[in-house]
């Protein structure tokens, strides 16, 4: 239980900076309102989670940022740039400077790890001399903790290693900011804390700062400087997560401690099944034994509990 107690140790970075700035977004899908006046600001070097359930807009939110969403009204200026307004070779450049870490991962599965990281560097006709590209591909791979991995293909990677090398391919361009969807969904739990031990590694490291969306409270715990709360298509609580946790708000507090209420049942449910399972084997076992009588042990036990009554 320690462990749930440990949050981040969170900097005030309200005197940095601002690098992303999301302001009175407006998005909707038909009748569908998903996003209805969202703002959220994000400063340098600085990590914010955005929380919230699914299907409340994280995504949509994430993909309005890089430009690859247009939002029906409002505005979003990211490294000093009105992205609503950016023509596509723009954009592009602005995306050079914005790592977007897919939920999916959104490798090539016909590409090597290194013909993966390699992709973004050609793409964005980036030219680099051989050496200079195995220097880039070696630094990004061992920041993930995957140096060996150059001639694998995707196919022969776990999850949590498949998720690093798309972190990888993301840092070859140094990005200065990082919007990673869901990093953590789909992961085993140790999986997951290594992927977010690795987030805040690079946000030290590349002095990055980072947008995560997430509903996963652990992640959360170890990657935020400050939390977002997407409820209801707006930003409807902005704070740190120690913060949040002790908020009474009907909207902020069931949301919060769900993962931890579902830890605690899960281990529960486990226990359980396993006193239920034991309890069977054990009930067969007595059966075994006193079936020279042809009476079930914990039957006659029973019996002479009722005859003694
Ligand atoms: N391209 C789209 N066309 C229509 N509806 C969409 C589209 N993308 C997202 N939506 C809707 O917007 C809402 C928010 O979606 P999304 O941002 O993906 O949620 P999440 O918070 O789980 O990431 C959902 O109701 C979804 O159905
Ligand atoms: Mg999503």
């Amino acid at each position: 239980m320690e462990e749930h107690l440990k949050y981040k140790v969170q900097h005030d970075f309200r005197s940095k900076p601002v690098v992303l700035s999301v302001k009175n977004l407006y998005k909707s899908f038909g009748s569908n309102h998903v996003l209805k006046n969202f703002s959220l600001d994000v400063h340098e070097n600085e990590c914010v989670v955005v929380l919230g359930k699914s299907g409340s807009g994280k995504s949509v939110l994430i993909k309005c940022i890089i430009g690859l969403m247009q939002p029906d009204k409002g505005n979003i200026e990211v490294l000093g740039q009105e992205v609503t307004t950016l023509n596509h070779d723009d954009l592009d450049k602005i995306r050079m400077r914005v790592g977007f870490l897919f939920q999916s991962n959104a490798l090539y599965d016909s590409m090597t790890v290194r013909e993966n990281l390699e992709f973004p560097l050609r793409r964005h006709g980036i030219d680099y001399s051989k050496s200079e590209v195995d220097a880039a591909v070696e630094e990004a791979l061992s920041n993930v903790g995957l140096p060996h991995t150059q001639q694998m293909f995707p196919s022969e990677l776990s999850g949590g290693m498949k998720k690093r090398i798309a972190l990888a391919r993301t840092l070859i361009m140094r990005p200065e900011i990082i919007l990673y969807d869901e990093p953590t969904t789909g992961l085993d739990p140790i999986t997951a804390r290594e992927i977010s031990d690795l987030m805040v590694e690079v946000q030290e490291k590349y002095r990055s700062a980072s947008i995560v969306i997430s509903h996963d409270v652990h992640c959360v715990k170890i990657v935020a400087d400050r939390v977002a709360m997407l409820i209801d298509g707006v930003n409807y609580a902005d704070d740190t997560l120690e913060n949040l946790m002790l908020s009474d708000d009907p909207k902020i507090k069931p949301f919060l401690f769900k993962n931890e209420i579902m830890d605690v049942q899960e281990n529960r449910n486990i226990r359980l099944g396993a006193m239920v399972l034991a309890g069977t084997v054990f009930y067969f076992f007595l059966c075994i034994l006193s079936e020279k009588t042809k009476a079930c042990f914990v039957q006659r036990l029973l019996y002479m509990r009722i005859l003694r009554m």
